[in-house]
């Protein structure tokens, strides 16, 4: 699938963006009250409630005035103080994630989609991010931030263009590098490959497994830009985490491939090998970084290479996601919590 941002400055910064590095002052608040805003009360159905329950122990509230809240506005009783912020942000990952209940109760297609479970996925991948980044010694707010607003172009479209969606509303907004964290979360150490991802007419993966397109073939926007693009420690963190958050919690990356595979398109067989090799040395990777041991038999890179089977690659996949989901199970902590203190 052909990705083209929907207006040439938009490219132009997105390029001009590869060569710089972002630092902002939101805090993972923000970002949470980025995400939710603009959502319909019905799409935050459970959170009003639960924001009901909470606030309404103190001062009766209306339903109205609990959704206002969840858009960031003061109501007569509260100041949209940081403080407020922080409750509802805690509200939203205690009471909702933590006791699987979706933010909202709406639902589209006879009732098969919940509209509110793609916030849900976003919730728990700035979780996992953060927890990652946490055990990585980086900035696990950093890693949170980008983790909750990576789809956020879903706001606007559900299919591919989710993407660059994303990358032009909130770099618009001034969130730079979660704006970039939607043109990366879905392809792999920058190649063009994603796991449900058409490739285009002219790709390939070469014989020594790198992703290559046909010479004069077009490349799409997303194309160019990632190969203009050196990916960051965080945006890795961030492929990872978006295939192990679901809108229920965390699962293991084979669990979640299957989920993927269930509910859309199998991968495209141009890409399957390529992914899964690139997604088996990301895990790796970040194994070592959160201080697992990497199995003496996964300490090579794998590669896509001629003549390698996709059930060689499988393999390893499996044991890469289940050593790696190991050690995750060994050290995972609610880090929304040490959000307590503020941020
Ligand atoms: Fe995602």
């Amino acid at each position: 699938m052909s990705l083209y941002f929907h207006d040439e400055k938009y490219k132009k910064r997105a390029l001009e963006g590869t060569k710089k590095e972002y630092v902002d002052n939101h805090s993972v608040f923000d970002a949470f009250f980025t995400l939710i805003e603009g959502a319909d009360m019905e799409d935050l159905t459970n959170l009003c409630k639960i924001i009901n329950n909470f606030f309404g122990y103190k001062y009766p509230l209306t339903f109205t005035e609990c959704y206002m809240l969840t858009q960031g506005k003061s109501i007569s009783k509260y100041q949209m103080s940081e403080s407020v912020k922080r409750d509802i942000f805690l509200l939203a990952y205690s009471e909702c994630l933590m006791n699987d209940l979706p933010l909202g109760t709406k639902t589209i297609n006879d009732g098969k989609i919940n509209t509110s479970d793609w916030m849900g996925h976003c919730l728990w991948e700035g979780e996992l991010a953060a927890e990652l980044a946490f055990y990585m010694g980086l900035d696990p707010y950093r890693a949170m931030k980008m983790g909750i607003l990576h789809d956020y172009g879903r706001k606007k479209s559900h299919d591919s263009s989710h993407i660059t969606y994303g990358y032009e509303i909130l770099s618009d907004k001034g969130w730079e590098n979660e704006a970039i964290a939607c043109l990366t979360h879905s392809f792999l150490k920058g190649g063009r490959c994603s796991w449900n991802d058409q490739p285009e007419d002219g790709f390939y993966v070469d014989d020594d497994g790198n992703p290559q397109w046909l010479s004069g073939c077009k490349k799409d926007d997303i194309t160019i830009f990632l190969e203009n693009y050196k990916y960051t420690e965080y945006d890795i963190i961030l492929n990872i985490a978006d295939l192990m958050a679901t809108s229920k919690g965390i699962v293991s990356p084979a669990e979640r491939i299957v989920d993927i595979a269930t509910r859309r398109k199998a991968f495209d067989p141009r890409n399957r090998l390529y992914f899964l090799a690139e997604l088996t040395n990301a895990l790796m990777w970040a194994l070592e970084r959160i201080g697992g041991t990497v199995p003496e038999d996964m300490q090579k890179p794998v590669k896509a290479k001629k003549g390698v089977t996709l059930e060689e690659i499988t393999k390893k996949f499996e044991r890469a996601s289940e050593v790696f989901f190991a050690r995750y199970e060994e050290i995972k902590y609610p880090m929304f919590l040490k959000f307590f203190e503020g941020k």
